[in-house]
């Protein structure tokens, strides 16, 4: 629960605060959020200091291996689709464009000099990126080949909606300093979507987040593919187990933290996988994994090397073990191995459905899940 929530004191019978109005400085989390982030002078848009990496980490940032079972996915992206004369490579919510330095790097030759590379950021290029990386905006059209999104669906701003005392879920109103109160009850497209996907029980005090702007930038990001693959991987939950308090929350310096949208912290939320798949479309074309599932069959997996290379080959051995330890974190239980890799075939590309090595809809094995995509 963020700040403010607890503060019963000073609310309602119906969970309103007492005796103030809204005013301009108290907003949905939606338009708070996204000035705090994104504004002139938001969390993501400032160029000095570490950048967001200073204040929480990515698969990213964990491990190279992350970046080079993204090359390895672009490659069978790119073999499923016939080897087309230019490869899209999109990296969409590309930070400081780590992620599509990574890809490159790890491109045999000939797939690299194919390639078309953007970083798709609202912030500016940061100095020194790799120049054959075209830095944008918006996603290009007409994409052939990967679209890859990693955390990028959590930090798209959302209202939040909280039952009051009467069980009626409201608007939850910010100030910049984090405070909140309850607001107008909520109506509309939201209230379907809610219905729809996050359905509040009667008792006071549960929350959700709205994800309607997320499921719809998440479509629009997929219609830019023509054809090929479009991949969303962010922490979530499906339908059947959605968080009874919402899941709202800041990250400052490395630690997790209360969300203030005052530009000092980042802003995420969980994301509703299953609704952004069936915005997007749905199955059969959208399939759910874990990153675990989605990365053991791309190739990283946390075996041990074998003892006897420590004998023949002493450095070789340490580097492999340091390797093992890395790919451990990226497919952790509990960690970066739970979260959801949302994948979206596009087009009339058979060969794409398969480039996990099976067929989108089998069972994934997920948490108490089918592939579907659908809660
Ligand atoms: C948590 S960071 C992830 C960065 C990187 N993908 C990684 O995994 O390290 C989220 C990024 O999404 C960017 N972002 C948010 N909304 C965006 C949008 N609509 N278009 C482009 N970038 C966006 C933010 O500026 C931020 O850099």
């Amino acid at each position: 629960m963020t700040a403010g929530t607890a503060d019963g004191d000073r609310r309602e019978p119906d969970g309103t605060e007492q005796g103030r109005e809204p005013d301009g400085t108290e907003r949905g989390w939606r338009a708070a959020a996204r000035e705090a982030l994104y504004g002139p002078e938001g969390f993501y848009r400032r160029t000095e200091g570490p950048g967001p990496a200073g204040h929480f980490r990515t698969s990213v940032h964990a491990s190279p291996l992350f970046a080079r079972a993204v090359a390895r996915l672009l490659c069978r992206v790119d073999e499923a689709l016939g080897r087309p004369p230019v490869l899209h490579f999109v990296d969409m919510a590309a930070g400081r464009g780590e992620l599509v330095t990574g890809v490159l790097a790890a491109l045999p030759e000939e797939t690299a000099a194919r390639t078309r590379a953007y970083a798709v950021e609202l912030a500016d290029r940061p100095a020194g990126l790799d120049p054959r990386v075209e830095w944008r905006a918006e996603p290009p059209r007409r994409i052939t080949g990967l679209l890859f999104a990693n955390e990028w669906l959590d930090n798209v701003p959302l209202e939040v909606a909280e039952t009051d005392s009467a069980g009626t879920p409201r608007r939850v109103l910010v100030r910049a300093d984090g405070t909140e109160r309850l607001g107008e009850p909520v109506g509309g497209e939201e209230a379907a979507w809610l219905a729809r996907w996050w359905p509040l029980g009667g008792e006071p005090g549960l929350r959700a987040e709205i994800g309607l702007d997320r499921d719809r930038a998440w479509a629009s990001a997929v219609a830019a593919v023509e054809r090929g693959l479009a991949v969303a991987v962010d922490y979530g939950h499906l339908a059947r187990a959605r968080p009874p308090f919402g899941t709202l929350t800041g990250f400052r310096d490395g630690r997790e933290t209360l969300p203030v949208p005052d530009g000092s912290c980042d802003i995420t939320a969980h994301v509703a996988v299953d609704a952004c798949a069936a915005t997007a479309g749905g199955p059969p074309g959208a399939r759910l994994l874990t990153q675990r599932e989605a990365l053991r069959a791309l190739g990283v997996t946390g075996a041990r090397p074998p003892l006897a290379l420590a004998s023949s080959d002493p450095a070789g051995y340490v580097r492999a073990l340091a390797g093992a330890g890395e790919a451990a974190e990226l497919t952790a239980e509990g960690g970066l191995g739970d979260f959801w890799w949302l994948v979206q075939v596009v087009g009339p590309a058979e060969g794409v459905a398969d480039v996990f090595g099976d067929r989108p809809g089998r069972s994934t094995g997920a948490p108490g899940g089918s592939g579907s995509g659908q809660g």
